[in-house]
């Protein structure tokens, strides 16, 4: 090929639909989803939001109109292959294109390994796994005539570390990880590039009634992060909206984490502590 891609074009849309370029983006309703939306709203541009709850959904358009972005929402459980494929149906039919597809879309809980269930093993690696992959495989056909295709998907530095307490979703996220560099590779001759962004700890709505349930677990976690404290959804929202667009256009099959240095610093933070106890000027 080797033309340096430019902004979508009306290419690869038809007549009766615009040139601007859609963004999918699965869990869009809520928490880091709909900041992912809202910056790329910023970009330019016009979104599906998709997942379970349609209050979710309403929630999350509401907000993403308030600042006039045009936004599809399709309720749809990503465990399902056929709710999947009516999800890119309905794409096509409003927007006639496909340009970037956010994978973020998760369930989660703590629980220690021996104590998951099936059904809570299943519901986990269903959504963030099989889920990823449906979508992936659901977007393909409109991602390859897009002028710009990406996918990016969500992940967690467990997935190459250790995931103590959530070690459902720890091997579906690395799942994620060798799916997105296994499509990476695959998809490159169409031009479709495959990133992925491992944020740190966030609080949102759903976070903090699953994983960061109580002030203990909140100060325990900020402690292990170099940066000393927790990210904000915008922070994470930036990775995704670069590596989705132009400016990224020779990366492909990576991982950027936006974690404060986390991952980085486990094991040693403790460390740190005995020689510059209470020194080092972190966070806010
Ligand atoms: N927050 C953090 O600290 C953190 C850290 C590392 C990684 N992450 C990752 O960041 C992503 C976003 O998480 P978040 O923190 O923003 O939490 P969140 O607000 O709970 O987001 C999860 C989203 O997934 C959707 N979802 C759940 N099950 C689904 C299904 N079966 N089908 C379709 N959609 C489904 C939920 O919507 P419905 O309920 O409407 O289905 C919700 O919008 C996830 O991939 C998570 O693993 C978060």
């Amino acid at each position: 090929m080797g033309d340096t891609p430019s902004r979508p074009s009306s290419s690869g849309s038809s007549s009766h639909h615009d040139a601007k370029p859609v963004a999918l983006i699965t869990g869009g309703g809520t928490g880091i989803g709909r900041a992912i939306g809202r910056a790329l709203a910023e970009d330019g541009y016009h979104l599906c939001i998709a997942s379970r709850s349609a209050d979710h959904l309403a929630e999350g358009a509401a907000d993403l109109r308030g600042r006039r972005a045009r936004v599809l929402e399709v309720p749809t459980d990503v465990r399902h292959p056929d709710q999947v494929d009516r999800l890119f149906e309905a794409v096509r039919k409003e927007y006639g294109r496909l340009d970037v597809l956010v994978n973020n879309a998760a369930g989660n809980f703590f629980a220690p390994a021996e104590q998951i269930s099936a059904n809570g093993w299943r519901a986990v690696t269903q959504i963030v796994l099989d889920g990823t992959f449906f979508c992936s495989k659901g977007a393909f056909p409109l991602l390859q005539r897009s002028p710009q295709p990406a996918i990016v998907n969500i992940i967690a530095s467990y997935a190459w570390m250790a995931g103590p307490g959530t070690s459902h979703s720890a091997a579906a996220k690395a799942g994620v990880l060798a799916l997105t560099r296994s499509l990476a590779v695959e998809w490159a001759r169409y031009g479709i590039r495959v990133n992925a962004v491992a944020p740190g700890p966030v609080r949102t709505e759903g976070t903090d009634r699953q994983l960061w349930v109580s002030e203990a677990v909140v100060s325990a976690v900020t402690r292990g992060v170099p940066l000393g404290r927790f990210g904000t959804v915008e922070e994470i929202a930036e990775a995704v909206r670069f590596l989705a667009s132009p400016r990224a256009s020779y990366i492909t099959g990576q991982v950027l984490a936006v974690d404060g240095g986390q991952w980085l610093g486990q094991g040693v933070m403790p460390l740190l502590e005995t020689f510059a106890p209470g020194s080092a000027k972190r966070g806010d």
